[in-house]
């Protein structure tokens, strides 16, 4: 059985080898192809973030400091992208709060679209994520930018646990969450913007 396996993965990589260099010699795409796959330049960030962190991987601290154009000119400035990565945090958090409203309002509508746990957890995150976005406006993203370290992680330690509360509810309700990846995109936004200012200070 191994053996078989390992036939197969050599065959595969001979495959992809020939495929590989049959691309190089014939499409004339090749070098587009290169330039699109450069390697970002937060590559070194997100390898020490990431690769030292249980909460986040490396790609996902690649994909949320990527989706902000400011990103490209950060280079190795932690505290940049922990700027970024806060301010990612405010938008994520600003998006699903108005999405928990969304929910609400259609669960208040009359029609009792989701059954009353459901409602109640959701009502549990409303104010969970309200306080988050307030939180971020009236001075956590400030004392972010301001370098001060000590407020900021309390402040987004603050958002990372109030996703997880939000899914808590969920689950001992247990009914199923129509925000669970929005709680794992602020968790785990808040918890590499911490990551980020660790390294900044
Ligand atoms: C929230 O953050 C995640 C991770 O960066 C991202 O993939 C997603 O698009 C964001 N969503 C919004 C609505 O900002």
């Amino acid at each position: 059985m191994k053996m078989t396996m390992a036939a197969a993965a050599s065959f595969m990589l001979c495959a992809l080898f020939f495929a590989g260099s049959g691309g190089t010699h014939v499409e004339p795409t090749t070098e587009a192809v290169a330039t699109s796959e450069q390697v970002p330049s937060t590559l070194p960030v997100c390898k020490t973030v990431g690769g030292g962190s249980v909460f986040f991987d490396v790609q996902f601290c690649l994909e949320a400091l990527g989706s902000d154009g400011r990103s490209a000119n950060a280079g190795t400035d932690y505290h940049t992208c922990s700027v970024i990565a806060a301010d990612l945090l405010t938008a994520n958090a600003t998006t699903t709060a108005a999405k928990i409203a969304g929910l609400l309002l259609r669960d208040r509508g009359g029609k009792g679209v989701d059954d009353e746990a459901t409602t109640l957890s959701l009502r549990t995150c409303e104010a969970l994520y309200g306080g988050v976005v307030r939180r971020q406006q009236s001075g956590c993203a400030a004392v972010v930018r301001g370098r001060r370290s000590g407020e900021a992680t309390r402040c987004l330690e603050e958002a990372a646990s109030a996703a997880e509360q939000c899914e808590d509810g969920f689950r001992k309700s247990k009914v199923a969450s129509p925000v669970t990846m929005e709680n794992d995109d602020a968790f785990k936004l808040a918890k590499l913007a911490v990551a980020l200012l660790r390294m900044a200070s």
